[in-house]
């Protein structure tokens, strides 16, 4: 089964927001923590920002936080496979200095 069908194990996101969860116009392919709606939920000791001012992720072990960061794999085997210059995968290709 695809994780994100698995999601919302302990937590419900559609509680407080109804329409969708608040978004930037990009998700952070790389580093996927590093998305808001990773770090909303997920407690400041943890290295979250509580910006839904509740604690939803304890820690980014909680099984919601995990089923989220899953759904990434595959962008990052991708990546893995075929390194983006643009996004810090390979040197920059300098010139020769004269
Ligand atoms: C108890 C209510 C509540 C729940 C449940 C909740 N949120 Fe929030 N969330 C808020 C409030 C309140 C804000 C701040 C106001 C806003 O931006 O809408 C917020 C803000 C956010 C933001 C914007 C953060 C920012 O830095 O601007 C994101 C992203 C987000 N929540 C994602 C989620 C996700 C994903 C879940 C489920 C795992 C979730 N929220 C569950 C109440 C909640």
């Amino acid at each position: 089964m695809h994780p994100i069908l698995t999601f919302r194990q302990t937590t419900s996101c559609a509680e407080c927001h109804q329409q969708s969860v608040p978004r930037t116009f990009y998700t952070r392919i790389t580093n996927p923590q590093r998305n808001g709606f990773l770090l909303a939920p997920l407690a400041m000791s943890a290295g979250g920002t509580e910006a839904c001012g509740k604690t939803l992720f304890a820690t980014t072990d909680d099984p919601d936080c995990q089923s989220i960061l899953k759904t990434f794999e595959p962008v990052t085997e991708i990546l893995k496979r075929q390194p983006r210059g643009d996004l810090g995968g390979t040197p920059v290709c300098e010139l020769p200095r004269k």
